[in-house]
């Protein structure tokens, strides 16, 4: 496991839960093996580590206790070409100016290895889906990602295993929760800075906040369905974008009294073979689908050729559901 911030956190904890808890949610099949991360050290241990023993060993400045007879020094790299595992599970922070890297490389390196990966991560699969999935197609291996684009609702399982034959034809959402949760602040007259911190307190914004703020994260959700969805393979840096601050802009009192929401709201459309997709702060009236969508929930509206539209909407999820996504795509592997 790469990464032990809010989610791989939130993983660990979920996986400590005793069994009667949650009784089905980690199969006994699961033992973690090595956990890494940037500045904080890394464990490693073949026969396996308990994730209560994880927790434990784990104090908040100093990461790691260097003391522990399971901390690892060497490089993520050495340990993903030559340590004993069968998933790679990368959850480390999102990285749009290196266009997803390093993550992109340390999930390659898994799947040429014949590993399975599951992340959470958007960066590698916003620049680089097709090249993984190919990658894992040509080694037979699985690379899920449910976690990605609305917090582990399952937004791929839906379309794989309950849209069967149809083609998507386009999307619409919200799925940025720090900017929803933050316009709905600003819109009751909070400070942004009071509004960032409680948003902070709740685990959900981006290790680079400017990624929720200029829209990045956002864009790169947008790039991540346009790239699942029409098989294509744009970027965030192809996909225009609002930034938060657009909000100030607005007469947010005015707005308010007119019944009206601004809402960052992401596209995706396939004509043809060309694709459209932009993240636009846009107003929504009462009688909009998205207009209730408020706090940290999340909305994806799909229109398919072959049904009505289809809306799945989150309500305020935590980070509790993305580590529940990726266990959700774990549990995939094991039962295949
Ligand atoms: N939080 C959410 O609700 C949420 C929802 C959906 C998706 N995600 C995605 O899930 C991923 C994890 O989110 P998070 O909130 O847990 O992030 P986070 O709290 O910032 O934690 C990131 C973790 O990754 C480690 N890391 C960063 N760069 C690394 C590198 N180059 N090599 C190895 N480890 C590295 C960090 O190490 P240090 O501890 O040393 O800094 C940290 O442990 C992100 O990509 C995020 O976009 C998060």
């Amino acid at each position: 496991m790469i990464g032990f911030g809010n989610v791989g956190k939130e993983l660990i904890r979920l996986f400590a839960e005793p069994k009667p808890r949650f009784p089905a949610l980690v199969p006994d099949s699961l033992t973690i093996t090595g956990v890494v991360t940037k500045s904080h050290g890394a464990l490693y241990n073949p026969r396996g580590l308990s994730p209560s023993a994880i927790l434990q060993t784990y104090r908040q400045d100093a990461g790691f206790d260097r003391n522990s007879s399971d901390f690892y020094s060497g490089g993520v790299l050495e340990l993903l070409s030559g340590g004993d595992y069968d998933i790679l599970v990368e959850l480390s922070a999102l990285n749009i100016r290196s266009k997803g890297e390093p993550a992109f490389t340390y999930i390659k390196q898994a799947l040429q290895k014949g590993r399975h990966a599951v992340t959470a991560n958007k960066g590698p699969l916003a620049f680089h889906f097709k090249e993984l999935r190919e990658l894992a197609k040509k080694r037979n291996r699985l690379l899920l990602f449910e976690s990605t684009v609305m917090d582990g609702t399952p937004v791929f399982n839906l379309i794989k295993h309950g849209l069967r034959g149809a083609s998507v034809l386009s999307f619409s959402g919200i799925l940025n929760s720090t900017t929803n949760f933050l316009s709905e602040l600003t819109e009751r007259g909070i400070s942004i800075d009071r509004a960032l911190e409680s948003a902070r307190a709740k685990g959900i914004v981006e290790a680079d906040p400017s990624d929720d703020l200029e829209g990045w994260d956002a864009a790169a959700k947008t790039a991540i369905l346009c790239n699942v969805l029409f098989d294509s393979e744009i970027t965030p840096f192809q996909i225009p974008r609002s930034t938060f601050e657009e909000i100030f802009a607005k007469d947010i009192r005015r707005s308010v009294e007119q019944k009206l929401r601004w809402k960052f709201i992401c596209e995706g459309t396939r004509v043809k073979q060309k694709i459209h997709a932009s993240v636009k702060l846009t107003p929504v009236d009462e009688s909009h689908p998205f207009y209730r969508i408020n706090g940290t929930s999340s909305v994806l509206r799909i229109e398919a050729d072959s049904l009505a539209p289809l809306t799945i909407v989150q309500e305020n999820p935590t980070v509790t559901d993305t580590a529940y996504g990726v266990i959700n795509d774990l549990l995939e592997i094991t039962d295949s």
